[in-house]
């Protein structure tokens, strides 16, 4: 290599490297370092990570009848009175709801998303019962004033504010669809012209965003769609910073928790709030196309959309007080600050909370303006829409430098005349100064309706209170407990109509009258009253409280039990291991003893149950004699000589099991009746056990010899038994109990001292027994198929006849 070679390759190394660390810096500082105090601090929110990650790995399981009423651990008395809560609620529902549950099931049956919604509505494990017994109908024929009509005439006050659209009461909505229609309805359904209407939205939507271009969607997801390709192309920059828990559609570049299946990499979820976040952004501005800010995350900071399908604990639950509101403030000034220092656009996305927070939305209720705003819902003065505004730099879809390079946004129905008619007699509305006047009217009202409910709650001694940001209000539970999103159905059945997350998300809207909420507040606390009253709320006694902490261990343990039973169960361990079926425990319901004398009767009925079941051939008798010896002198060896122990060891298992294969008929139930494994799974085990140190011990020993390898592959067998026995007991432990996992390991150890007890008598017999006879090829087979003896005939008999 000539000198010049060596420089150009030495050159080429050190900007690679420079560019390793200049990389590695940019992760570093995202992932951890809250710089210049130096205090380890991440930027990057794990929950979306972890969101994903559990929710490939956690499996489902529902809980049964009699679980469902004290899965927190309330005694019989109180899980009666659930019962007989969700009776009364189970009828009421039927009556009420009779015509539009009928109607709903065959709706339900044929929209895909609907059977998610009304899936989604619980935690899962309570789904399967509550599904079955509170059907929920959706089918509704009129709205009038804050009131909703269903298919059985029932009127019902709406808190749903059908997703985030209706702010200013359905009435003005249908006024404007129709004023709407009526202006546009000469051009009809032609796209391409726009009607002049057109311009009108647009100037009205640049005053209110204080933006210089608008462009027009069909949904909220798919404006984000479009700002997002817009900042990225503009930029030439790929990151979008988003922050945790905020939701901006269902697109899933903005999802990178669960909820879409594909890998998200260029998106960057950071801490709402955090200083951390804002050295994150000055570290990759460079590589940072926008950052979305969901304005209605100030109420719950850092938590995703607080819905009762994840109402598992009330923990779960948060609202920020007017402090954390305070903060949120000033944190998007800073960070509006941070955006323009480092050039990077600040995008709001006001979908929801735009014309809803104030007439100018978040950018006006915070004082705070972006570079690029989304709006949606209610903009649509009742239709369908999404609109992206933004600044002209960042809304070009064309590089005028590279004629090839486009950013090929645009949609058949984008300016559809009906949409931009009703649009443009909402936006007419929202741009007056009387607007503004009922904006704030209601605003008041509404703060001083807070205080009243939460005033009631606190006299009537309910756990409950209410919090709002502006018109949005959430419901806290302030007592730990494992039935909170039982509320939902107690306020339905009041006749209170909610959307499918539950009591996370609520709203009123501004005809909202003072009959309204004095109604509202009757019915919230009529509801939290006889939920109370029946039970779900109940936190034990003072020597057993239910508690936050003993609700999360309840869970917890339900939830590892049933995804290592689910996923063992699938796999070949299953086979081998004679796990239970999917839906209930194998064995009848094992009673735990409770005394020492009841322990020790227990163990010793399964024995003679194990003995009854499997041990009544003479020559198995003796066989299981002789192994059981080796056991018994096992336990003093494995102390002193690991190789004898596994030598030995294995050769007893071998004859214990050939006993049962050869000798004794199939008898799966009862076996499995005790907990134990079957003799089909007893063949696989000690095949596969026998086998194992086999192979190993032929790989090994051409390395380090014969006797070398023994000692370590002992070594490694006696730790792989320890694993199996103690394995199966904490899967027993977690089914059925301590107590009885405890007595299936105490029968196990001690097993080979009570086997020489009953068993020697089978030393003389065995010489002249007529058992030998039972040792038929056909016997053998039948155990492995895991058949019953006569079954695995009949079978083989019938495939012969086929
Ligand atoms: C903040 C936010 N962004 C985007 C969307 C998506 O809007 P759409 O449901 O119209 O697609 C929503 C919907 O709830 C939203 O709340």
């Amino acid at each position: 290599m000539t000198i010049i070679q060596s420089f150009a390759l030495l050159l080429v190394w050190a900007a690679l490297l420079a560019y390793a660390a200049y990389r590695g810096y940019k992760i570093f500082i995202t992932l951890l370092v809250r710089a210049l105090r130096w205090v380890p601090h991440r930027a990057t929110s794990p929950t979306p990570f972890g969101a994903r990650f559990a929710s490939g790995i956690l499996r489902s399981f529902s809980l049964d009848d009699d679980k469902f009423f004290c899965a927190d651990g309330a005694p019989e008395e109180i899980a009666k009175k659930r019962r007989a809560g969700m009776d009364n609620l189970a009828r009421s529902f039927d009556e009420q709801f009779a015509a539009s549950q009928k109607a709903s099931e065959t709706v339900l049956d044929g929209i895909s998303d609907l059977r998610f919604t009304d899936t989604n509505r619980v935690p899962f494990p309570f789904q399967k019962l509550v599904r079955e017994r509170l059907n929920v109908a959706t089918l509704a024929l009129s709205s009038e004033g804050p009131h909703i009509v269903d298919l059985d005439g029932n009127r019902s006050l709406d808190v749903s504010g059908s997703y985030g659209v209706n702010v200013c009461g359905y009435d003005n909505y249908k006024r404007w669809m129709e004023a709407g229609w009526r202006r546009t309805k000469d051009l009809g359904p032609v796209l391409g012209p726009l009607h002049p209407i057109v311009g009108e939205n647009l100037a009205m939507i640049k005053a209110v965003s204080k933006l210089d271009e608008v462009s027009f969607h069909m949904s909220g997801t798919e404006a984000i769609m479009c700002a997002v390709r817009l900042a990225a192309f503009n930029t030439r920059r790929k990151l979008v910073v988003t922050f945790a828990g905020a939701y901006h559609g269902w697109w899933d570049g903005v999802q990178p928790g669960p909820g879409n299946e594909r890998k998200i990499t260029d998106v960057l979820p950071l801490k709402d709030m955090s200083p951390a976040s804002l050295n994150a952004i000055r570290a990759r501005k460079d590589e940072i196309a926008c950052v979305i800010v969901n304005p209605l995350q100030g109420f719950n900071p850092n938590s995703p959309p607080p819905n009762d399908l994840v109402l598992m604990t009330a923990a779960i639950r948060k609202a920020a007080d007017s402090a954390t509101l305070d903060h949120y403030a000033v944190w998007l000034k800073e960070l509006r600050k941070v955006c323009t220092e480092c050039e990077v656009p600040l995008m709001f996305d006001e979908v929801y909370t735009g014309f809803r927070m104030a007439p100018g939305g978040a950018q006006q209720y915070y004082g705070v303006h972006a570079d690029m705003v989304v709006y949606g819902k209610t903009l649509g003065g009742g239709m369908p829409c999404g609109v992206v505004c933004g600044k002209r730099e960042l809304m070009r879809r064309f590089d005028p430098e590279r004629p090839l390079r486009v950013s090929y946004v645009i949609g058949t129905f984008a300016a559809h005349p009906l949409t931009m008619g009703a649009m443009n007699e909402f936006l007419r509305w929202v741009t007056t100064p009387e607007a503004e006047q009922v904006y704030e009217k209601i605003g008041k009202q509404f703060e001083h309706w807070i205080k009243d409910v939460n005033d009631e709650m606190k006299a009537e001694n309910l756990p409950l209170s209410v919090h709002n940001l502006t018109t949005v209000w959430t419901v806290i539970f302030n007592q730990p407990g494992r039935y909170h999103w039982m509320f939902q159905y107690y306020l339905r059945d009041e006749g209170i109509a909610l959307s499918w997350v539950g009591t996370g998300r609520l709203l009123v809207s501004l005809d909202f009258v003072e009959n309204d909420f004095e109604l509202l507040k009757k019915k919230l606390v009529n509801a939290a009253k006889r939920m109370r009253d029946d039970g779900w709320w109940y936190l034990g006694t003072p020597d057993k409280p239910i508690t936050a902490q003993s609700i999360s261990a309840a869970m917890g343990k339900e939830m590892a039990y049933n995804t290592v039973m689910k996923t063992v169960r699938e796999g070949l361990l299953a086979e081998v291991l004679c796990l239970p079926e999917q839906h209930g425990p194998r064995a009848p319901k094992a009673v735990p003893p409770e005394t020492l004398q009841e322990f020790y009767e227990e163990v010793m009925r399964r024995k003679e149950d194990d003995h009854a079941a499997s041990h009544s051939n003479t020559v198995n008798q003796f066989m299981h004699l002789i192994s059981s010896t080796i056991f018994i002198i096992n336990y003093y060896t494995i102390w002193s000589n690991c190789t004898a122990t596994m030598a030995t060891g294995l050769f007893s298992l071998f004859l214990r099991q050939s006993g049962h294969a050869i000798f004794e008929p199939p008898c799966h139930d009862e076996e499995e009746l005790l907990l134990g494994f079957n003799t089909r799974s007893k063949c696989f085990v000690v095949a596969g056990y026998t086998l194992a140190p086999l192979i190993s011990l032929l790989r090994l020993s051409n390395d380090v010899g014969f006797f070398l390898a023994l000692a370590s592959i002992a070594r490694s067998w006696l730790g792989v038994t320890l694993f199996f026995v103690l394995g199966h007991t904490g899967l027993l432990w977690m089914q059925y109990g301590f107590r009885i996992s405890m007595v299936w390991l105490i029968k196990l150890v001690t097993d080979p001292f009570t086997d020489v007890l009953v068993y020697y008598p089978s030393a003389v017999t065995v010489w002249t027994t007529k058992d030998w006879q039972t040792a038929t090829w056909d016997n053998f087979l039948s155990h492995l198929r895991g058949e019953p003896k006569d079954d695995g005939a009949k079978s083989a008999e019938e495939k012969k006849t086929q």
